[in-house]
């Protein structure tokens, strides 16, 4: 199967400089969701990019493999949008499924479902719809008096009548390509907006004797577009629920689940705790009995095993931190290997980054190490087995193991000295 993302149009209600399928949820843009809702259903993806195109196309050439992003210029609407895959799809026959690159939520679950039902229905055409109470904006289903599907109206297009229907269509298709590609040399754009319209082939396929077919989505907030930042709040909020229940059904205490924020991407092993304002961002892996937060951060890429705390005003970025180790305040750890049974006193950082050079550098800190509150180890640097850093120390050179490594200046006692000024 192959998927086609439409992510060309404006969003101009973002008021954004960065296109709208680049904006961010807990560290994943929009369109990654959608990419990644898709990845183990599709073998090709084509996303459909205009406004923005360049920043899109850049985005999607590093993080994803199998996708080809095809220009749209001028965005004359959905239908038109699709027709730009049809130069690359000409001797194709099989299933697409179509999306928007602003539906976060849509889950590979339920395109699994979805798309099941194209296939054992014998649908060539099926629309994906929902139930809202305020169906406002959303292209209204209509169908015939045996339940049938009619055709797709747009609000704009839609008798007062019409505008009482509240199954909308949310904007996924699943097309048996090879009977539908040559609906798009057809499609007209005599409507409200002037536009071609892709709801436009439910039509087109009735009167060309194909089945058309609609599968009713029961979780309709999967649908939900992001169109404002007010939206994108929203769905953050939906997808972090969504996340913490799960977790929470797996056996992970979440003790505040009104506060704390937990990627989509984070896997979480039973019997770990996560404390109040924890905020987990990016793909992460966390095993067993670690106790996370309150106010940790983990921006991403990082992996820790089991047993591990990592306490109060602790940040960690792409580290893998090995199991029984504690880093229990005030601590940055990135881009760093730490072993097992460690010890990271409070304050510790690990200076990974140069401003000058704007070269990020590897931390090895190996089993056992005990490292002093308020330690600095300037990367690239390496930590042997069981060496003990004191308390205040510059690391600039690697430690040897078992080794005490301290760069403190000696204590000074002026005995009497305050006595001089009173
Ligand atoms: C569309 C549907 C509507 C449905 C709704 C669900 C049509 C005509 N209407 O309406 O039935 O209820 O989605 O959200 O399809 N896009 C392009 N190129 C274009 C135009 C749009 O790539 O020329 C992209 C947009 O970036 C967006 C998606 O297509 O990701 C949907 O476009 P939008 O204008 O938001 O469609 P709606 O009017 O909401
Ligand atoms: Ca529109």
């Amino acid at each position: 199967m192959k998927s086609i993302i439409l992510a060309a149009g404006k969003g101009t209600r973002m008021k954004s400089e960065t296109p709208k399928v680049l904006h961010e949820i807990m560290g994943k843009t929009l369109l990654g969701y959608v990419l990644d809702s898709v990845t183990n259903i599709c073998d090709e993806n084509f996303v459909i990019v205009g406004h923005g195109a360049q920043k899109v196309e850049e985005f999607v050439n590093k993080n994803y493999k199998n996708t080809k992003t095809v220009l749209q210029t001028p965005q004359l609407g959905t239908g038109h949008a699709v027709s730009m895959v049809c130069p690359y799809l000409e001797s194709f026959e099989d299933d697409v499924i179509i999306l928007c690159g602003d539906t976060p939520l849509i889950t590979e679950k339920t395109l699994k479902e979805f798309t099941d039902f194209h296939k054992k229905s014998n649908s060539d055409i099926t629309v994906m719809s929902t139930i809202f109470e305020n169906p406002t904006n959303y292209g209204r289903i209509i169908r015939n008096s045996d339940n049938s599907l009619k055709c797709i109206i747009e609000e704009k297009d839609a008798s007062d009548e019409q505008k009482a229907i509240k199954e909308v269509n949310t904007g996924i298709y699943c097309l048996d390509w090879g009977k539908i590609k040559s609906a798009f040399k057809d499609l007209k754009s005599d409507n409200a907006q002037g536009e071609y319209y892709l709801t436009d082939i439910i039509e087109w396929g009735n009167s060309n004797n194909l089945k058309v077919n609609a599968f009713i989505l029961t979780q309709s907030e999967e649908s939900f577009g992001i169109n404002s930042r007010l939206n994108l709040a929203q769905a953050a909020k939906l997808m972090n629920e969504r996340k913490l229940n799960e977790l929470m059904e797996n056996g992970v205490t979440i003790v505040d689940p009104t506060n704390t924020w937990i990627s989509q991407d984070t896997q979480i092993d039973k019997d770990t705790i996560i404390y109040p304002s924890t905020y987990i961002e990016g793909t992460n892996k966390i095993g067993k009995n670690c106790k996370i937060g309150p106010f940790a951060h983990l921006r991403g890429d990082v992996e820790i095993a089991d047993n591990i705390k990592i306490g109060n005003f602790v940040e960690v970025k792409k580290s893998k931190i090995n199991s029984n180790t504690n880093a229990g305040h005030l601590s940055y750890i990135g881009d760093s290997e730490v072993g097992s049974n460690v010890n990271i006193g409070a304050g510790t950082i690990t200076a990974n980054y140069n401003p000058l050079t704007k070269v990020k550098s590897k931390t090895i800190i190996k089993d056992k190490v005990k490292i002093g509150s308020n330690s600095v180890l300037v990367a690239p640097v390496e930590v042997e087995e069981g060496a003990n850093i004191g308390a205040g120390s510059i690391i600039t050179k690697n430690i040897p193991s078992w080794a005490l490594a301290i760069t403190r200046s000696p204590l000074k006692i002026l005995e009497n000295w305050v006595k001089k000024f009173i």
